[in-house]
């Protein structure tokens, strides 16, 4: 039997909740991504690492890159957990700012602005499987900085034109206003399917 082990980075306990159904159907390990070291990898076969999508970001990324060097010839499955995951524009641009642009951003930085050449490592990085989760959200439940980052995005939707506004900034905008939970069990299957 695969040795597996589940990180997860959340902050409301929807990430969590993928990270326990994968465990209950693949009798895996579930390390929340804050307590996780290298040490609790050297005996597993499997990783798959779930993160929480804030503003673009997916939460804990930068672990799993770091974790990288030491685990990238086992086998990798990430899954990411948003409220507007849907479409397949906002999972390639989701991709990109979390796999691929972060990887060469100091790079770029220091090659003065140009595209920096991605390593071998930051290709393989890139190229990591990553399954989109419909997340939830209680506005009740979220205050201080969060909050602020939500009225932002609330604005920003609002302040498009009727027509302007997609289907899933619909969605959104309503799961702002009065709360949401798409959590979806069978949403994992795909992955579970990868193990
Ligand atoms: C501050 C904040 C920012 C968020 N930004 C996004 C986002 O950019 N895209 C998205 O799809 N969902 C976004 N969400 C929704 C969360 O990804 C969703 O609620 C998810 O279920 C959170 O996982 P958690 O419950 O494990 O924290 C945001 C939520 C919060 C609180």
């Amino acid at each position: 039997m695969k040795n597996i082990v589940v990180i997860y980075a959340g902050k409301y306990g929807a990430t969590e909740r993928y990270a326990r159904w994968i465990a209950e159907e693949t009798g895996a390990e579930v390390i929340p991504e804050s307590r996780v070291s290298a040490r609790d990898l050297e005996d597993k076969d499997v990783i798959i690492f779930g993160g929480a999508i804030h503003a673009g970001a997916i939460l804990g990324i930068q672990t799993l890159k770091k974790l990288y060097p030491k685990i990238a010839e086992k086998k990798i499955l990430t899954f990411a957990v948003g409220l507007s995951v849907g479409d397949k524009a906002i999972q390639d641009e989701c991709r990109e700012l979390n796999f691929t642009k972060q990887s060469s951003g100091f790079r770029r930085l220091v090659s003065g602005g140009r595209p920096a050449r991605m390593t071998e490592r930051e290709k393989q990085f890139s190229q990591l499987p990553c399954w989109f989760f419909p997340g939830a959200y209680d506005p009740s439940g979220v205050s201080g900085m969060d909050r602020k980052l939500m009225a932002v995005v609330r604005r920003m939707i609002q302040g498009k034109t009727p027509g302007e506004i997609t289907s899933s900034e619909r969605q959104l905008l309503d799961a702002i206003e009065h709360g949401a939970d798409y959590t979806d069990r069978t949403a994992i299957r795909p992955l579970i399917e990868a193990i």
